[in-house]
């Protein structure tokens, strides 16, 4: 059986679920006299359609049934409804029973028989507790929110902090290695010339003495003093090349052709130890505005490295392509790698893990790419090979 009362003006739904008929129509006609829509059910089953239907805040559940006991039903309505409040028909001296009943989740329970005000008084008293508590809920919602969107707020700003002393950090570092160049260019400018004269002398004292000399040793030693007098002026020149000299800047400067003319010049040590060169341009790239010899200074420095690097028969690759009005270019090599424990301090003026190197190639590069707002990494390494990644601001 399915009654639903109808009424003109629009109330507070309420359904009530009792398989007594005169308890369905006496509380049905009490609720409607005071403001409320009765839906009444004598069953548990049509109670629930009836729940679903209206969405009623209250509902009066009968606590025997035959079809579904009512402690099983107000579980039901709980779990599916949980925003509708159960308030519990039991019979005289059942009270234990219905403190069971709050326990699962009942709001109130009434004694039968009950009287109108009685009744009406709990209902409202129950409408109110609710609205309570639906809106600390809902508070309870909102401040969970909150909670998290601090959350995330305070998460979202360690990261920004982090970041920020990080590149804090990578900018002091930068200012030390340029205030490091920057003396050695001092430096190498006014030693350049001390040393390199008395250099001359000895190389041509060398040369003079190597006319007259035919003793194989003789010979032999002097030739050795000779490369090593040549070594030495070769490191005075890298140490030049570190220090300001006049720049010759053109505002379109063709990258690859830049690239090319310094494999050309390493053409003699290519052939002669078989290292195969590859050569993947992607594009004409867009002109920079640059001195080409500065720039050929950094592939000169980085090709260095890499014959250095590499055994007879090796691969060097060069990929330029543009990227985010960037010109790219990777230069790579199949040569050892650069060790885990090296990697942070390549770039460190001196540097060196070669019996005769000065340790100014990639400082150096690094300064000229710098200087033209560009970017120079090692993009990766590993014992078969290394590439080394740059970028260039186009002209605009
Ligand atoms: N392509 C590479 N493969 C392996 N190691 C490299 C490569 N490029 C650089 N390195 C490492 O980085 C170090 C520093 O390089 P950098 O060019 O500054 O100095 P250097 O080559 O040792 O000396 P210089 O270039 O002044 O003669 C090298 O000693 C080497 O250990
Ligand atoms: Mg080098």
């Amino acid at each position: 059986m399915l009654i639903e009362c109808r009424s003109n003006v629009i109330k507070k739904p309420v359904v009530i679920i009792d398989d007594d008929r005169n308890i369905l129509e006496l509380t049905s006609l009490i609720l409607s006299k005071h403001g409320f829509q009765p839906y009444v059910a004598d069953s548990a089953h049509e109670g629930f359609e009836l729940i679903s239907r209206h969405s009623p805040e209250l509902v009066l559940l009968d606590y025997i049934m035959p079809e579904m006991d009512g402690l099983a039903a107000l579980q039901l309505i709980k779990s599916r409804f949980p925003d509708t409040y159960v308030v519990m028909l039991t019979g005289k001296g059942s009270e234990e029973i219905a403190v069971e009943l709050m326990k699962n989740g009942a709001s109130e329970y009434v004694l039968k028989p009950f009287n109108n005000r009685n009744l009406v008084e709990r209902l409202q008293n129950v409408l109110r507790i609710r609205e309570i508590e639906l809106h600390n809920r809902e508070l309870q919602k909102q401040q969970d929110h909150l909670l998290f969107e601090i959350e995330q707020w305070n998460y979202e700003l360690q990261k920004r902090v982090r970041e920020k002393s990080e590149a804090l950090q990578d900018a002091q570092d930068e200012i030390v290695q340029s205030e490091k160049l920057a003396a050695l260019g001092y430096l190498s400018a006014g030693m350049a010339h001390e040393i390199r004269n008395p250099l001359n002398s000895i190389a041509l004292f060398i040369q003079l003495m190597r006319q007259t000399s035919t003793e194989p040793d003789q010979l032999e030693y002097q030739s050795k003093v000779l490369k090593e007098v040549e070594r030495i002026d070769s490191i005075i020149r890298k140490l030049l090349d570190a220090s300001r000299r006049t720049r010759v800047i053109s505002s379109n400067v063709q990258i690859n052709q830049v690239v090319d003319s310094a494999i050309e010049a390493f053409s003699p040590q290519i052939e002669s130890r078989k290292i195969q060169v590859e050569r993947q341009y992607h594009c004409v790239p867009q002109p920079i505005t640059a001195d080409p010899a500065e720039l050929g200074q950094i592939f000169t420095n980085l090709f260095l490295n890499a014959l250095d690097a590499m055994n007879r028969g090796g691969l060097l690759a060069i990929e330029i392509f543009e990227e985010d009005s960037r010109v790219i270019v990777r230069v790579s090599d199949s040569g050892t790698g650069i060790a885990e424990d090296v990697l942070p301090s390549i770039f460190d003026p001196f540097f060196s893990t070669k019996n005769r190197g000065t340790g100014m190639g990639l400082p150096v590069a690094q300064r000229i790419v710098r200087m033209y707002e560009g970017n120079m990494k090692v993009e990766s390494s590993s014992p078969e090979g290394t590439t080394f990644r740059l970028e260039f601001p186009v002209c605009s």
